[in-house]
C-alpha cells in the first residue's frame, strides 16, 4: 500500500516535471511561470559585475592627491590585493558563492586594465577558469596621462600583449590586444562615449543570452563608472554625464540576470561585499560611507 502510494507520487511528480518542461519549450516561458503549480524559470545569463580591488589611483583619490599622483594604468594597493584574495577565497567556496547565486561560475570576463586583470587572478585560481579579456568593458576615460591641472590628456595604449601574457599566462586575449596595447581612443573617453559603449556591451550580452540553451554564470571584473554606465543603460538609458546613480565598493559584486527569451534584466544583488565583512571590515574601501 505504502509502496504503491509512493510509486503513484513519483509518477505524478515525473509527469508534472515533464509537463512543466514542455510548458517552457512550447510557450517560451520567459522570466518565470507556473506549470502545474511548479515555479519555473527559463534560461538566463547571470552576470556578477565586480569592481576591481583598491588601486593606487583610488588611494590618491581618498588622500586628495589624485590629480598629481595618478598614473594611467595603476596597480592594486596592498589593500586591493587583499580584497581580491578574499573575493577569490569566497567564490572558491561553493556554498559561500551561492550568496551571489554564483555557486557555479562558468566564465570570467575581465577588463584589460592592470587593476582588473590582477583582481581576477585569485578568483581564476580558485575556480580553475581562464579569464577572457574583453576590450569593450574598460573604465570610462580609457588609458591616458594628464597634466597636473588635469585639463589636458594624452591617450596611452595600455598593457601590451607580451606584458599581459607575462603577467597572466592563463588569460585568453583577443586579437585587439597587440604590441601597442589595446586602448584605441584618440584621447580621454568622455562619460557619454562610455555610456554609448556600455549600451553596445548590453546588446552584446543580450545576444549572448539569447543564444543560450542552459543558464550560465559569468563573473565580470570591471570598474565603478563602467558598471554604473551598464546599469544605467539597463534602467535609465536616457541618462547623460557623470555616473552618480550607483555606489560600488572595491571588489563588491552586483548581480543581474539577462533572460534568454526576452533580454529583460532582473537584479539580484547590488554592491554586495560579504567577503569583505567576513574577512575584515578594515578592508572596506571605494567611497566614503
Ligand atoms: C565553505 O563555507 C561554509 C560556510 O558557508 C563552511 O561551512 C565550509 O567549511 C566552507 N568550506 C571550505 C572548504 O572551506
Amino acid at each position: 500500500m505504502l509502496r504503491s502510494t509512493s510509486a503513484l507520487l513519483l509518477t505524478r511528480l515525473a509527469t508534472t516535471t515533464i509537463r512543466a518542461m514542455a510548458a517552457i519549450d512550447s510557450s517560451g516561458c520567459a522570466g518565470e511561470c507556473y506549470a502545474d503549480g511548479t515555479y519555473q524559470r527559463g534560461s538566463r545569463l547571470r552576470l556578477g559585475l565586480v569592481r576591481h580591488g583598491e588601486s593606487m589611483n583610488n588611494v590618491h583619490e581618498a588622500q586628495g592627491t589624485y590629480k598629481t599622483g595618478r598614473v594611467a594604468d595603476p596597480e592594486l594597493s596592498p589593500r586591493g590585493r587583499r580584497q581580491a584574495e578574499v573575493l577569490g577565497a569566497f567564490l572558491g567556496n561553493t556554498s559561500k558563492a551561492e550568496y551571489f547565486g554564483l555557486g557555479k561560475i562558468d566564465e570570467i570576463w575581465v577588463s584589460p586594465h592592470r587593476r582588473t586583470l590582477d583582481t581576477a587572478a585569485p578568483a581564476a585560481k580558485a575556480t580553475g577558469l581562464a579569464p577572457r579579456v574583453y576590450t569593450d568593458i574598460f573604465e570610462a576615460g580609457g588609458i591616458y596621462d594628464a597634466n597636473d591641472a588635469y585639463d589636458a590628456f594624452v591617450a596611452r595604449g595600455g598593457m601590451t600583449r607580451a606584458e599581459m601574457q607575462a603577467a597572466h599566462p592563463t588569460y585568453v586575449l583577443p586579437d585587439a590586444v597587440d604590441a601597442t596595447g589595446w586602448y584605441r581612443g584618440p584621447g580621454k573617453e568622455s562619460d557619454d562615449e562610455c555610456r554609448a559603449r556600455a549600451k553596445r556591451v548590453l546588446e552584446r550580452v543580450r545576444a549572448t543570452a539569447s543564444g543560450l540553451k542552459d543558464s550560465r554564470n559569468v563573473l565580470v571584473v570591471a570598474h565603478y563608472d563602467f558598471i554604473s554606465a551598464f546599469l544605467d543603460a539597463v534602467l535609465v538609458p536616457g541618462t547623460t554625464g557623470e555616473f552618480a546613480r550607483w555606489r560600488h565598493h572595491n571588489t563588491a559584486v552586483t548581480v543581474v540576470d539577462i533572460e534568454q527569451a526576452t533580454g529583460e534584466v532582473a537584479f539580484m544583488k547590488v554592491n554586495a561585499a560579504p567577503h569583505i565583512y567576513e574577512a575584515d571590515e578594515g578592508l572596506l574601501s571605494g567611497f566614503p560611507l
